[in-house]
């Protein structure tokens, strides 16, 4: 298929401006000073924790491509506050919000509306991330220190059969077991994700436990966990999705050592948790790359970009943060779901290449893992690095979808899909998690396929709904009364979905000796 070819400035004249601001000398030195004062009067404050986690926004993107899709419909939905575009018969809600974004773009009003906050929380975190780069916080010693000593008796863990699938199986409620942690308990949490604490008024969504059809998943011991990972790397490498399941590591990691030094920090596209022991260092990273290769959204700080473009022959400036890590986990998804098409630059961002073409989605996601797995094959040692890939995480965005007209979204679902006699689509592009399954097969580097997407199509009790942030700022009662606007219905509470994932994370990495 012959590409669309565009001639299109990447930049608007006021947003080139802004970045040249961005870039002058006596702004950084304005902003050094100024997020010293922030940082003082915001250092234990929530809301800019939150800010720091969560991206920020942007009016809303546009649809520009049809056809070739196997999709009947399309659902708008917002990721990072980014209309997705899934399927293709309700294209006409994103046409309008083309023009929403047109009507807006580079205008006041537009600055005013998602704007002015946004640029002022902007500065604010990436003035915190530079402050946070010398912050490091000792955390006091836990008081449930006795109940992990308690759980010591060191009976050994039952692994399942090596060919096992553990993918097939069913959701079964066990509320001994699951959650695997306490919301309250691990500090590490972000408000994007603790659903319990921003309102949810039910639970049973963190009681679910993952049963494989013909054995077990291994019983989930946080010291054991810390034993296999002591003094190495761990990183999760990609969207938001993957930082979610990052956190629910961190979680799953932290229960395991509550009285050791422990720290939480940022530095460019890293979040890092660490652990620090006088013979040992172990951290649990998460690397900001949503499309894997180098693009125009990878600043971790401020997503804002309407016109997402990437260079997906282009990786080495990621790759170098990925070498020297033990476990690494990969993602790309959601990033791609925004338009039919990927815009795909001609020439590299350095040299200020403005001009893209414009590449069916798949034909450019194919592009990009051929990229990804070569890097894979020529960097990493697979006798010290193991490498994972996590496969699509679904939405729910239309309760037609599992049978409940009377749903909105995922908002009122409070149990999983149990009735699995008729076959599910929620609009997942499939072709995205075949693309990624085949690259892996033809690899020179073994790299495990964390098959989580049907699994987790069923759990449309899952998500954070109208339990979360939005730009930063917690959902205010009138807003979580409208899920029809505000329910995030792709991300996921914690505890929660994600612990499963790392459940069959947990099972290859005490498997291996
Ligand atoms: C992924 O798991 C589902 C069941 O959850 C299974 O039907 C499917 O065949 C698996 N796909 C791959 C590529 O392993
Ligand atoms: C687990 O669920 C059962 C059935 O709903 C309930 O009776 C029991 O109290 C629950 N146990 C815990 C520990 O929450
Ligand atoms: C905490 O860190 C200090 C300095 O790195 C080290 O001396 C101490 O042993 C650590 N504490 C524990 C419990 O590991
Ligand atoms: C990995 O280990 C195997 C067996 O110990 C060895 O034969 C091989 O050369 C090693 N590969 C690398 C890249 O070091
Ligand atoms: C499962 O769903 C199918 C189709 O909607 C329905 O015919 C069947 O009765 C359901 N089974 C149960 C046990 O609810």
């Amino acid at each position: 298929m012959q590409p669309l070819r565009r001639k299109t400035p990447l930049f608007t004249t006021s947003e080139m401006g802004a970045m040249k601001g961005r870039k002058n000398n006596n702004l950084s030195i304005f902003v050094v000073v100024f997020s010293i004062f922030l940082f003082g009067l915001f250092m234990y404050n929530e809301d800019v924790k939150s800010i720091a986690e969560f991206p920020f926004s942007s009016p809303k993107a546009h649809e520009t491509q049809e056809g070739g899709e196997p999709n009947k419909h399309v659902d708008s939905v917002q990721e990072d506050n980014v209309v997705v575009v899934q399927r293709e018969s309700e294209k006409k809600d994103v046409e309008d919000s083309v023009t929403v974004k047109i009507s807006k773009s580079t205008s006041r009003a537009q600055l005013e509306k998602s704007g002015a906050e946004d640029e002022d929380s902007d500065e604010r975190v990436d003035l915190k991330t530079v402050v946070e780069k010398e912050k490091k916080i000792e955390m006091p010693r836990a008081e449930e220190e006795e109940e992990v000593e308690e759980e010591e008796e060191d009976e050994k863990v039952e692994l399942p059969p090596e060919d096992c699938d553990l993918f097939t199986g069913e959701w079964v409620l066990d509320n001994v077991t699951h959650p695997l942690y306490k919301e309250d308990k691990c500090e590490f949490l972000t408000s994007q994700v603790t659903c319990m604490k921003n309102g949810r008024p039910d639970s049973l969504y963190q009681n679910w436990k993952w049963k494989p059809r013909d054995c077990s998943l291994p019983k989930f011991k946080p010291k054991l966990l810390f034993q296999k990972i002591r003094g190495k790397r761990l990183m999760f490498v990609g969207d938001s999705l993957n930082r979610n399941q990052w956190e629910s590591m961190v979680c799953m990691v932290n229960s395991a050592v509550p009285s050791y030094n422990k720290t939480w920090y940022k530095t460019g596209s890293l979040a890092i948790f660490k652990i620090e022991e006088p013979e040992h260092v172990t951290t649990v990273e998460f690397y900001w790359a949503p499309f894997l290769v180098e693009s125009n959204s990878d600043d971790p700080n401020m997503h804002s970009i309407l016109n997402r473009i990437i260079m997906p022959e282009s990786i080495e400036k990621h790759g170098m943060n990925w070498k020297d890590v033990d476990y690494l986990i990969f993602n790309t998804y959601i990033w791609w779901m925004n338009t039919f098409s990927m815009k795909v630059l001609r020439g590299s961002f350095d040299e200020g290449s403005t001009e893209y073409d414009e590449v069916p989605r798949p034909i450019a996601y194919g592009r990009v893992l051929k990229t990804w797995s070569k890097w894979v094959d020529d960097n990493i040692d697979s006798n010290r690095t193991k490498v994972f890939f996590s496969s699509t995480s679904p939405l729910h965005i239309k309760s037609e979808d599992w049978n409940n007209p009377d749903g909105i979204k995922c908002a009122k679902e409070t149990t999983p899909i149990l009735n699995m006699s008729t076959p599910l689509d929620v609009g997942t592009d499939r072709r995205l998690f075949a693309i990624v399954n085949n690259v892996i097969q033809s690899m020179k580097v073994s790299v495990y396929f964390i098959n989580i997407t049907s699994l987790s199509e069923l759990r449309k009790d899952a998500h954070t709904s109208v339990y979360t942030i939005r730009q930063g700022k917690m959902l205010t009662p009138e807003q979580q009364a409208d899920p029809t606007t505000y329910a995030d219905c792709i991300h996921w509470c914690l505890p929660g979905l994600p612990d499963t994932w790392n459940e069959f994370l947990y099972t290859q990495i005490i498997s291996q000796s």
